[in-house]
């Protein structure tokens, strides 16, 4: 594992493909920021991160599996950085949301931006952006509900300790899709967001009262209302109603 700082930059996702472009780095090279001036997040959306206060970084992988099975890719990071913040938080009720969140009870923490190139039937790479809200405690863009370690447990973390471990659980958890995957699957389900339960949702532009009953192999989220039938739903078709 090799990991290159930059006091600035304007996004690591961008760093790193242009890297990968230019000399393939190693698996697990990774590019961390103090700041980006571009921060980018899911659709057109910025990442809002203070200078020095948190975790911006982006992890360049190669992954043997199929093209096809992509989202368990997705599903691996996500159970990684929940199972890291929940270690470090242990009373706080750490969740996955689907697709790219993870939530601190009903605020967001962390957010993943996964670029992946893919040829043919293959990974040619995988870019994984993670920004991490660590010691921040105030928040100027629209984003709804942001929270950060330090306003939940009021610890100014070190960060670059706190990377180390963050990368270490990631990677453990990377490696399992390999070996075994049904346990990441387990994982992911156990920690999904609303799992089972009942709440508001917008739906292809209505709204509806249902529930989550997990995500397929291609990283649908499958939803269920008391008319019955199970939905699947892609990425810009749900909107949660807070
Ligand atoms: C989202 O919540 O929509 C995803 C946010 C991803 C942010 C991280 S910060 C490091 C990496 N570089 C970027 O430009 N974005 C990701």
């Amino acid at each position: 594992m090799k990991i290159i700082r930059l006091p600035e930059t304007e996004s690591t996702n961008s760093y790193a493909i242009k890297l990968i472009g230019k000399n393939r780095p190693a698996e697990e090279y990774v590019v961390v920021a103090s700041y980006q001036t571009n921060g980018k997040g899911l659709e057109a959306n910025t990442w809002e991160s203070e200078r020095d206060k948190n975790l911006t970084f982006s992890i360049v992988l190669y992954p043997d599996f199929a093209a096809d099975q992509q989202f368990i890719l997705n599903k691996a990071i996500s159970v990684g950085i929940r199972d890291f913040l929940q270690n470090e938080m242990p009373r706080a009720e750490i969740a996955i949301k689907w697709p790219n969140d993870i939530y601190v009870s009903d605020k967001k923490i962390s957010g993943i931006l996964i670029q992946n190139s893919l040829v043919g039937t293959s990974f040619e790479y995988s870019v994984v952006g993670i920004g991490l809200n660590v010691n921040q405690t105030l928040f100027f863009s629209n984003a709804p509900n942001p929270v950060s370690m330090k306003m939940i447990t009021g610890i100014e973390y070190g960060l670059d300790d706190l990377l180390t471990k963050l990368l270490q659980t990631i990677y453990k958890w990377y490696n399992q899709v390999k070996t075994e995957p049904q346990k990441v699957e387990e994982a992911y389900k156990k920690a999904l967001y609303r799992l089972m339960e009942w709440h508001n949702y917008e739906i292809k532009g209505s709204k509806i009262f249902a529930k989550i009953t997990g995500t397929n192999e291609y990283g649908q989220l499958l939803i269920e209302t008391d008319a019955g039938p199970i939905i699947l739903c892609d990425l810009k078709e749900v909107k949660f109603l807070l």
